[in-house]
């Protein structure tokens, strides 16, 4: 079983082509059948060991859609919501990928590891630390595979942010400044779930904010938030010139568009971060890990869609001379980082693994998140506090 969990990983890893076992097939569905659904199904059908039984949507009639336009047969997809799929017994689940909008996480994805379901959850994690708290209880009681969507990770120039960080040449880290975003892309092609309270709950803090978060925290091995001063603004997503043939957009908007926030991290980290899926600068910066022996610079990325910005640096004094390490970029021709995704979830289902990417390092993404949000509420700085599960 070692073995076979080491062979995940160098998919994942992309080290090696791992030979699929397909004599054990995973029976997975579908919950909510919009965007980024297309992502998951387009993997699937890439992996051999997959059949894809059974899809939902809130919408009536747009999971068999959906399948069909997939050109994937013989799903069924008769069911009014999450919760009538996952009853359905004679589905003989193994796993799920929770596809459905922020407000949409938490609920199915409780109720599947309730039903002894594995979880393939979207990222954000949630919109609340309470809902991530309520997900994690299930997933302890279940005892099965819960794994957030972040895909960037199993990127190699991403990979290597925390390779220099574990090497020790940057020193004690202390401080590290990071974040992006766009000059104008307010995401509404597929209509307005992005941007309504009622689906997003947070809008660019957590859309592309998390993964900026996950990019750095995961590099310095996930330290515990301690207190957040944070800032919303909503500017551009108010303003119905933003929506060229949908004004109405303007008056559905109910989360950010810009986020900034100082956070204090275990282990005396101060992390300085800011979002935006509209503002009237070309970026943000780039980000910055500064230690006490080095400091790395990532050029400023869009580090949501998998990579870094271009080649990083690392700056170093030694004898009295300062130096420029520059690093090189790793020209990665494996699988899509959406297949290693989905390939490395498999794989920890099926051979009793670990999540890919675990509960227990994004609770303190979302609780960053949460407090951010609970900060700019207030207009005061808050504690950041992330109950044990
Ligand atoms: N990893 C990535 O690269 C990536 C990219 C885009 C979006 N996402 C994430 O994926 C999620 C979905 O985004 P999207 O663009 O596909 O949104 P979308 O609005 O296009 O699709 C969501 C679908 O879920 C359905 N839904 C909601 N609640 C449901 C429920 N309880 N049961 C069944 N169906 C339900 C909706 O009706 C809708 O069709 C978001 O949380 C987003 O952050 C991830």
């Amino acid at each position: 079983m070692a073995e076979k969990m080491d062979a995940a990983l160098d998919y994942a890893n992309q080290k090696v082509e791992t030979k699929i076992d397909t004599n054990r097939k995973l029976r997975v569905g579908i919950i909510g059948t919009g965007w980024i659904a297309g992502a998951h199904i387009d993997s699937y059908k890439r992996m051999p060991d997959v059949e894809i039984v059974a899809g939902c949507d809130l919408i009536p009639g747009k999971a068999a859609k959906f399948f069909k336009d997939n050109g994937v047969e013989g799903v069924k997809t008769d069911y009014a919501s999450h919760k009538e799929m996952l009853d359905d017994e004679s589905l003989k689940l193994d796993a799920v990928s929770i596809c459905t909008y922020n407000r949409q996480h938490a609920i199915p994805a409780i109720y599947a590891l309730q039903k002894g379901v594995n979880v393939m959850l979207e990222k954000p994690f949630t919109v609340t630390l309470d809902e991530a708290i309520e997900v994690m209880k299930a997933e302890k009681a279940s005892g099965k595979v819960l794994s957030i969507g972040f895909q960037p990770r199993l990127d190699p120039n991403m990979q290597m942010i925390k390779k220099i960080v574990d090497s020790g040449e940057l020193g004690k880290i202390y401080y590290i400044q990071t974040g992006g975003g766009r000059r104008r892309g307010i995401p509404t092609p597929f209509g307005t779930s992005f941007i309504e309270d009622k689906t997003a709950g947070l809008g660019a803090l957590a859309d592309i904010g998390c993964y900026s978060l996950d990019m750095v925290l995961n590099a310095i091995g996930y330290p515990k938030p301690l207190s957040v001063t944070g800032f919303k603004s909503d500017y551009f997503g108010k303003d119905p010139t933003t929506y060229p043939g949908h004004p109405e957009y303007a008056e559905k908007f109910g989360v950010d568009d810009f986020a900034a926030a100082f956070i204090r991290l275990e282990g005396g980290i101060i992390l300085d971060f800011r979002i935006a899926w509209a503002m009237n600068i070309n970026t943000p910066g780039d980000t910055i890990i500064l230690g006490t022996k080095g400091g790395l610079r990532i050029p400023s990325t869009d580090c949501w869609n998998g990579s870094v910005g271009g080649p990083m640096k690392i700056y170093k004094t030694i004898g009295g001379i300062d130096y420029e390490i520059e690093v090189p970029i790793i020209n990665d021709h494996g699988p899509s980082l959406f297949d290693r995704k989905i390939r490395s979830f498999l794989d920890a289902v099926k051979y009793n693994g670990k999540a890919p990417v675990p509960s227990s390092q994004i609770v303190y993404n979302q609780a960053i998140l949460d407090g951010i949000a609970r900060s700019a509420k207030l207009g005061h700085e808050v504690e950041i506090d992330v109950p044990e599960v």
